[in-house]
């Protein structure tokens, strides 16, 4: 059976891992999610200190990434991955607004997306892959056989976190989220080494009122056509 590469693109706090996973456990496919790789780089920064580099010395900052090794194991059912750095698995501690209120600065640095997506594209896309990010569709796999972008209101967005935040017994406040969600979204889209952008050929999908299930109805939509022609 033919295996697909499937970029899911899109805002802040949009759903696309959750989908990103759905749709991988379904068709057996790897899960990538590449935003937790430039967390892995930015909880570092944060761990040993340097992020004060980020305003004054850029070269400094990427020269003191130099101990940094991040991958991702794959858990029992060998699909779904948790990000390790320095073989320690950060997969939890990468989602906190701590890291979120950096890691769009650190993921503007052309040096550090480099590495990183020699790092995604190292992944066995015969086996099918399903990774999510900004830039998947277009620069990491341009010529992905489903290009998604998923996109929502700022308040849908911004609601959904914060009770993703508060559920997992972190204290955060709504404000806090709703800024950090329009400021990552300005400088993703507005950096410019592979700023966020809406590929031609992408099918954008607004889930502001949709449930999970229905964008992962219309998602199988379309991985069956492409698995049929
Ligand atoms: O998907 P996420 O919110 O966990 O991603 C965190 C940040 O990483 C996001 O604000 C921008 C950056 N990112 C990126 O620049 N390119 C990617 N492919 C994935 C994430």
């Amino acid at each position: 059976m033919k295996k697909l590469t499937i970029a899911i693109d899109g805002y802040a706090s949009t759903g696309k891992s959750s989908i990103a996973k759905k749709i991988a456990i379904k068709y057996g496919y790897i899960y990538i999610n590449s935003g937790s790789m430039y967390r892995a780089v930015t909880l570092f920064a944060i761990e040993n200190k340097i992020l004060g580099l980020l305003n004054d010395n850029i070269d400094l900052f990427i020269e003191k990434l130099n101990r940094i090794s991040i991958n991702f194991r794959f858990s029992e059912n060998n699909l779904i991955s948790n990000v390790f750095l320095n073989n320690r698995n950060v997969e939890k501690d990468i989602g906190s607004l701590e890291v979120s209120n950096y890691v769009s600065k650190v993921a503007a640095i052309p040096e550090i997306r480099k590495e990183m997506v020699k790092l995604q594209r190292n992944v066995d896309r015969g086996k099918g892959v399903v990774m999510d990010g900004r830039d998947i569709g277009s620069v990491v796999f341009p010529d992905a056989d489903i290009k998604l972008f998923l996109t929502a209101s700022d308040a849908v967005r911004a609601s959904r976190r914060f009770e993703e935040m508060i559920n997992n017994g972190s204290s955060v406040s709504y404000d806090d989220i709703l800024n950090n969600i329009r400021n990552r979204d300005k400088i993703d889209s507005s950096r410019s080494d592979s700023p966020l952008i809406i590929e031609k050929d992408a099918v954008v999908i607004d889930n502001s009122n949709m449930s999970i299930d229905e964008q992962i109805n219309q998602i199988n939509i379309l991985i069956n056509y492409k698995l049929a022609n």
